[in-house]
C-alpha cells in the first residue's frame, strides 16, 4: 500500500498577547535583555501609561518578549521596551512585537501617524528593515532627570 510521505510540521510554541506583561515581567524582561533595570513605581506608570502594549509568551505561558507604544492617539507615537529575553532571541519575536505595534498604530489611529524610537544597536537593522530611518538632519536628544 502506497503511504503519503509523512511531513513534519513544527508547531510554533509562541503566542502574541495584546497588552503588556505583568508588572514582574516587564522589570525583568527590562533587566535581562540588559536595558536599564525600573523599579516596580516606574514599571507600574509605564504599563498604565502606555497607548498600546503587546507581549509573547512561551510554550508555559511565560512572557519572553514585550513592546509598547506611548501615544497621543492623533498624530504622534512612541515605542519603547522592546526587549526579547536573551534565551528566546534571533527566533523573529522582536520583529513580531514591533510588527503588531505598527499595525496596531494603522488601525487604530488617524492616517499619517509619525511614529519614533530610540534604536539601539542590538535593535536597529530590524528598525530599519521594518521602515525606520534616523532624523538627519534633526537629531535625537535626552534629558535625565534626577
Ligand atoms: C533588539 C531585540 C529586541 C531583538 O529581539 P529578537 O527577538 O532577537 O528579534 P528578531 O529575532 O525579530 O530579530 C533579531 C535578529 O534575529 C534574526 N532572526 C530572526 N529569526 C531568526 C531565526 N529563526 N534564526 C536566526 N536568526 C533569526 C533577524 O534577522 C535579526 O537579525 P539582524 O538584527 O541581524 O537583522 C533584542 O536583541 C533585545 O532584547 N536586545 C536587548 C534590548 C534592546 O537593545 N532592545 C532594543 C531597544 S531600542
Amino acid at each position: 500500500m502506497h503511504r503519503a510521505a509523512l511531513t513534519v510540521t513544527e508547531v510554533d510554541p509562541y503566542t502574541l498577547v495584546v497588552g503588556a506583561p505583568p508588572l514582574a515581567d516587564y522589570l525583568r524582561l527590562r533587566q535581562d535583555s540588559g536595558l536599564s533595570p525600573k523599579n516596580a513605581e516606574q514599571g507600574a506608570g509605564a504599563i498604565a501609561g502606555s497607548w498600546s502594549a503587546c507581549h509573547v509568551v512561551d510554550a508555559g505561558g511565560t512572557p519572553v518578549a514585550m513592546g509598547r507604544t506611548i501615544g497621543d492617539g492623533g498624530w504622534y507615537f512612541h515605542i519603547a521596551d522592546i526587549a526579547t529575553d536573551p534565551d528566546h532571541q534571533r527566533r523573529g519575536l522582536g520583529r513580531r512585537v514591533v510588527e503588531w505595534l505598527l499595525e496596531d498604530v494603522r488601525d487604530r489611529a488617524p492616517a499619517g501617524a509619525y511614529v519614533t524610537l530610540v534604536g539601539d544597536p542590538p535593535g536597529q537593522r530590524l528598525y530599519r528593515s521594518l521602515g525606520f530611518d534616523d532624523v538627519a538632519p534633526s537629531l535625537g536628544m535626552a534629558l535625565r532627570l534626577d
